[in-house]
């Protein structure tokens, strides 16, 4: 089967990638020339473990190419996979010029039957528009249909995601266009992955309910750390309790400064801005936002009651990426707290093993080291904001004789907070009594 991905990102190279492991041949499109030629010298715009050694596979045995040339692409493709951004627009709806523009694109290009695979995060409805736009500005009476394939991949662990899916969504009106998408995934039917087959609009509110359902999950958790630091509780002991009930399970209980990524903030947002568009105020989903926007805050005002204030303090943020293994830094935690810190008054530090190059792109100010201990010397404050492996076992003792002031602030409790106090060592963290 030909396929074509527009959207060379996260989630368009990630899987036109493994679908041209899936032995398909994959043409992958971006209008970013800049990443398509970095693709075509062999190197990888994106920072995700395993995809390089998968795109050089792919590439030699001839499986997988990358171009500008959306109309060559369409032209030589059954399939074209939507894998662009859906960012946020500033009143909390989903941004779909992309979307809309690759449509323009596929009806001025399109001269035989075609399927449209929306894999891009999309609010429920627009699979339907996306139709009525493209059959409007078809010169010629061509049929296509369109699916709508969430995606649920994780950065840092996309590639295995998307090979070894919980389950795959397809959703559309047309049986011809789900057997050919079916077909694609054919190759995870030897995993006995489930594949739900639902309407376009299903398919579409099933996304947006998976991530709220998760950034809920963390923001109840986050919660329970706040008020466990409060009544002197162990929200770690109340986490893993929680999650031995098989109802609730363990996944997605552990506290830290609020949740951040390209997907969840804008999509709990969407959804709110969906519902209200239906006349239905969805209550869950503003209360999210706000609890996550407290607690992003939160890393702002327990860093101030430790240190007094933040004016004049030198702070070092250990990890700035959303998450450990990706180099995203979209709605960080980590910048939300550099950005506000130096609006105290502070001086910010930093070091993150992948993501300080994405870092510079989004905020002045910050000054960036080699590594984790050059980051800390001189400063008053270390807070761990991201829980990348080389931060699980950071030599405390040495990084002390170089502190001004002994304040460590481990905001994902990965350390144990006696054996960090026991080195003199003021400690704080999320939900868990120091002493
Ligand atoms: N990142 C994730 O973890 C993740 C997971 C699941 C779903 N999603 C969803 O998938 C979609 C893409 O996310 P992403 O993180 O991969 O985005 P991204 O911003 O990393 O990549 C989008 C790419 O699309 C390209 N593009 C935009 N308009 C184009 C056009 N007209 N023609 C060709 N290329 C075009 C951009 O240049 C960019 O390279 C979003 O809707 C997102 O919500 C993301």
């Amino acid at each position: 089967m030909n396929i074509c991905v527009v959207g060379t990102g996260y989630v368009g190279l990630v899987a036109g990638t493994c679908l041209s492991d899936f032995g398909m041949h994959v043409i992958c499109v971006d209008k970013d020339k800049s990443k398509i030629d970095m693709l075509n010298n062999g190197e990888v715009p994106i920072y995700e473990i395993g995809l390089k050694e998968l795109i050089e596979r792919n590439v030699n045995l001839e499986r997988l190419s990358f171009t500008t040339d959306l109309k060559m692409a369409i032209d030589r493709s059954l399939c074209i996979f939507l894998g662009v951004g859906t960012p946020e627009n500033e009143d909390g709806t989903a941004n779909l010029q992309y979307i809309f523009d690759v449509a323009d694109d596929i009806a001025d290009s399109m001269n035989d039957y075609k399927v449209i695979v929306i894999k891009s995060t999309v609010p429920v409805g627009t699979a339907q528009k996306l139709r009525e736009h493209i059959k409007k500005r078809l010169k010629k009476d061509i049929d296509f249909d369109i699916v709508s394939n969430p995606e649920f991949l994780r950065e840092g662990s996309a590639i295995n995601d998307f090979l070894r899916p919980d389950r795959v969504v397809i959703g559309s009106n047309s049986e011809k266009a789900l057997a050919i998408v079916r077909d694609v995934y054919r190759p995870l039917y030897l995993l006995e992955t489930p594949i739900v087959s639902t309407s376009n609009e299903t398919a579409e509110l099933i996304k947006y309910a998976s991530n709220t359902m998760l950034a809920l999950k963390i923001s109840f958790i986050n919660e329970m750390a706040n008020l466990c630091d409060k009544v002197g509780g162990d929200v770690y002991q109340v986490a893993t309790a929680m999650g031995m009930d098989k109802r609730i399970g363990s996944k997605f209980l552990h506290p830290g400064p609020g949740y951040g990524g390209s997907c969840f903030p804008k999509d709990v947002s969407a959804l709110a801005k969906v519902a209200e568009q239906y006349d239905y105020d969805f209550k869950i989903s503003k209360a999210i936002i706000e609890v996550n926007k407290l607690q992003k805050e939160n890393v702002v005002k327990k860093s101030e009651t430790l240190l007094g204030t933040l004016k004049d303090k030198k702070i070092c943020l250990l990890g700035l990426a959303f998450k450990p293994n990706t180099d995203d830094v979209r709605e960080a935690p980590a910048l939300y707290a550099a950005k506000r810190m130096m609006e105290e008054g502070a001086t910010i530090n930093a070091y993150d093993p992948v993501a300080m190059e994405e870092a510079k792109k989004d905020i002045d100010g910050i000054n960036y080291f080699k590594d984790a201990y050059s980051a800390c010397e001189d400063v008053d404050l270390v807070i761990i904001m991201t829980e990348w492996n080389e931060f699980r076992d950071l030599q405390f003792a040495r990084i002390k004789d170089t502190m001004k002031a002994p304040n460590v602030y481990d905001t994902r409790n990965i350390y144990n907070a006696k054996t960090i106090s026991d080195l003199g060592f003021n400690y704080i963290c999320t939900g868990r009594p120091v002493k």
